[in-house]
C-alpha cells in the first residue's frame, strides 16, 4: 500500500513518514520549501527518509502539480502541508495562507473523488476553536478562531467534510493541540526556547506567561495516524490533545531544571490572534480510536532539548 504525505519535510509529516515506511507502507511525500522554515532543517528532518528506497520525494507545491496522476498510485493521503503559524497570518501574509491551507486543499480534495482512497486524513488545528469558555473542549461547541491562520484550517476541515458529503472521499479531520519534541517547527514557543537556552540568549514571552496549553508530544500525535489507519470514520472530527493544560511560565520552569540554565526573560505584548487557554477533550478520539497520550512534558521536553543540542550542533558544523 502507498500514501502520500504533504509537508513531509515538516516536523510532523517527516515523523509520520517515517512510521508509516517502518509499518511497511511506501510513501510518496512532497514538499515546497517555503521561506518561512529554515530549508536545513528541513533537509536534517528529510535525511533518514531520503536513504529509504520505499520513500520517494517529490519536491514541489500542490498548487502547481498534476495531483491526479500522483494520486492514481496511492490508498491513503495524509494531508499535512500548511502555511503554519497564527501569529504571521494577518496582513498582507493572509494572501499565502489561503493559497496554503484553502486552495490547495481544496485542489487535493478535488484529485481525491475519483480515486478510491482508503482514507485521507487532515491535519486540523485546536485554533479552530478561538477563545471559547469551554475546558476542556468536545468537538461540537461553537467554532469562532480568532486568527487569520484558524480561519483557514477551519475552511480546510469544511472543505474535507463537503467532499466527504458529496463525494465520498473518506475523509477525517484531526485538531493537533500545540504538537512539541525533536524537530519543532523552528517558530514554536518549545523551540524557540530551548535553543535559546543552549545560546545563552534571553526569550520573549507575549503576555504574562500564564496562558494555558494542551502540548502535545509527536509520539502521541504520530500513533494516532496509524489508529485511524485501523478505525476509519470518515466525515468525523478528532480533538488531539496530551492530555494536561500548562502554563506557559511552568514550562520555562521546566525548560530551566533540564537544560541547567538561568533563563532570561523578556515579556512582550500579547500577540493578536493567539488564544488565552487551549485543552482539548479527547473523550471522542478515547472511545472511538482508543487514543491514550502516552508522553508527560518532563519527559517529552528533555527529548525536544537533546534534539535542539544535536542538531545545532551538526548545522553549525
Ligand atoms: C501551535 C502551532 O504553531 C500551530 O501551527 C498549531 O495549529 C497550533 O499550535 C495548534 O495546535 O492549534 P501555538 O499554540 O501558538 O500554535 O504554539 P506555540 O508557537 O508553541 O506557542 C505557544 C504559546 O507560547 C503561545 O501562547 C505563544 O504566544 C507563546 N510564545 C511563543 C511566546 O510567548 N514566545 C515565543 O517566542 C513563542
Amino acid at each position: 500500500m502507498r500514501c502520500l504525505v504533504t509537508g513531509v519535510a515538516g516536523f510532523i509529516g517527516s515523523h509520520l513518514a517515517e512510521a508509516l515506511l517502518k509499518a511497511g507502507y511506501q510513501i510518496t511525500g512532497i514538499d515546497c520549501f517555503t521561506e518561512y522554515y529554515s530549508k536545513e532543517l528541513k533537509k536534517a528532518n528529510l535525511a533518514n527518509l531520503r536513504q529509504n528506497r520505499n520513500f520517494n520525494f517529490v519536491e514541489a507545491d500542490l498548487l502547481h502539480l498534476d495531483l491526479k496522476s500522483i494520486l492514481k498510485k496511492i490508498d491513503w493521503v495524509f494531508h499535512l502541508s500548511a502555511q503554519a503559524g497564527v501569529r504571521a497570518s494577518w496582513g498582507k501574509n493572509f494572501e499565502i495562507y489561503i493559497q496554503n491551507n484553502i486552495l490547495a486543499t481544496q485542489k487535493l480534495l478535488e484529485a481525491s473523488k475519483n480515486v478510491k482512497l482508503k482514507g485521507f486524513v487532515y491535519a486540523s488545528s485546536s485554533s479552530v476553536y478561538g477563545d471559547t469558555n469551554t475546558l476542556p473542549t468536545p468537538e461540537e461547541v461553537y467554532l469562532q478562531p480568532v486568527s487569520p491562520y484558524g480561519l483557514t484550517k477551519l475552511a480546510g476541515e469544511h472543505l474535507c467534510y463537503l467532499y466527504h458529503k458529496n463525494f465520498d472521499v473518506p475523509t477525517v479531520a484531526l485538531r493537533y493541540f500545540t504538537v512539541y519534541g525533536p524537530r519543532q517547527r523552528p517558530d514554536m514557543a518549545f523551540h524557540r526556547f530551548l535553543k535559546a537556552a543552549l545560546l545563552g540568549e534571553p526569550i520573549e514571552i507575549y503576555g504574562d506567561g500564564k496562558q494555558t496549553r494542551d502540548f502535545t508530544y509527536i509520539s502521541d500525535i504520530i500513533d494516532i495516524h496509524l489508529a485511524v489507519m485501523d478505525h476509519l470514520h470518515p466525515g468525523e472530527v478528532f480533538n488531539i490533545g496530551g492530555g494536561t493544560q500548562t502554563h506557559l511560565n511552568t514550562v520555562v520552569d521546566l525548560i530551566s531544571k533540564i537544560t541547567g540554565k538561568e533563563i532570561k526573560i523578556i515579556y512582550k505584548p500579547v500577540q493578536k490572534g493567539d488564544v488565552r487557554h487551549t485543552a482539548a477533550d479527547i473523550t471522542k478520539a478515547q472511545n472511538i480510536l482508543g487514543y491514550k497520550p502516552k508522553i508527560k512534558l518532563p519527559e517529552g521536553l528533555e527529548a525536544e532539548w537533546e534534539w535542539i543540542q544535536t542538531i545545532y550542533k551538526k548545522l553549525r558544523g
